[in-house]
């Protein structure tokens, strides 16, 4: 049975202009231990279907299941507790909150020695980490491997990962990179990971594009990634001049 089902979904939101649909039929399978990256242009409805499969924006139209329950009019909090965690685009910080006191909240039992575990395999030392404060000492890119340690102590079902790239250096990128693989070796969690970055979309078993409100595509990363290449190869020639100069949008990724 698949892990998460969304069928033929519509999400429509009060806006000043009126009501507008944010998401439009939108239908997609998820199976656990895989890679879902979801990718395509500003305001196209990414973070939208991440708030829908939390329970953040309300259904109007279609289904949500999850391991075959119908879970379409459950509230946020009992999502979560059935296993479906969130990780926001910029991770809060907390003065006077311990990194260990993120993980107890997180795994709601006081659990150290699995600590060590898990800050291990986002690439932090514990010892290190295990008492410093969730405040501005700690860098973009550990705030972000942190969070994503607090999911793990969840053992979620499904992860939903919104731009974890943003805001954070290349290195501490590449890392995330790295706790991502780790993530999909160990674990039967499904990563729904919403990202622009071509290093995120070769970790993807499935890329899912969304356009206007819909799915417009759900494919392998070895055609996004032909694309991605052929798009790299026409910008080359467009700016040598040998295609009469011509410029596309594309050529600004
Ligand atoms: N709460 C909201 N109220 C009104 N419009 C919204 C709301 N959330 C999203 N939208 C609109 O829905 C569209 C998709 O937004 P979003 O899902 O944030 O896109 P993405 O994450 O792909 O950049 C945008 O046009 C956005 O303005
Ligand atoms: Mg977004």
């Amino acid at each position: 049975m698949a892990l998460l089902e969304l069928k033929n979904l519509y999400v429509t939101l009060d806006s000043e202009k009126g009501k507008i649909d944010v998401l439009k039929d939108i239908t997609m399978t998820l199976e656990k231990k895989k890679i879902y990256v979801m990718t395509g242009p500003n305001g196209s409805g990414k973070t939208s279907i991440a708030k829908a499969i939390m329970g953040i924006y309300p259904i109007a139209r279609g289904q949500i299941l999850l391991v075959g329950e119908d879970i379409t009019r459950k509230g946020i909090a009992e999502r979560a507790q059935l296993g479906i965690g969130y990780a926001f685009q910029q991770p809060p910080r907390f003065k006077g909150l311990k990194v260990r006191d993120m993980l107890t909240l997180a795994a709601g039992r006081d659990d150290p020695s699995r600590y060590c575990d898990l800050l291990y395999d986002v690439g932090l030392c514990a010892q290190d980490y295990m008492d410093r404060e969730m405040n501005a000492s700690l860098s973009g890119g550990e705030m972000k491997r942190i969070e994503i340690a607090s999911l793990l102590a969840r053992n979620l079902k499904i992860a939903l990962f919104d731009e974890p790239e943003a805001g954070i250096d290349l290195w501490s990128f590449q890392r995330l990179t790295e706790t991502f693989e780790t993530i999909h070796e160990k674990l039967d969690t499904a990563v729904i990971i919403i990202s622009h970055q071509e290093r995120i979309l070769r970790l993807a078993d499935q890329v899912i594009m969304v356009k206007e409100g819909r799915i417009s595509e759900i494919t392998t990363r070895e055609k996004i990634l032909g694309d991605i290449q052929r798009l790299d190869m026409e910008c080359q020639f467009s700016e040598s001049g040998a295609r009469g100069g011509k410029k596309d949008a594309g050529c600004n990724r």
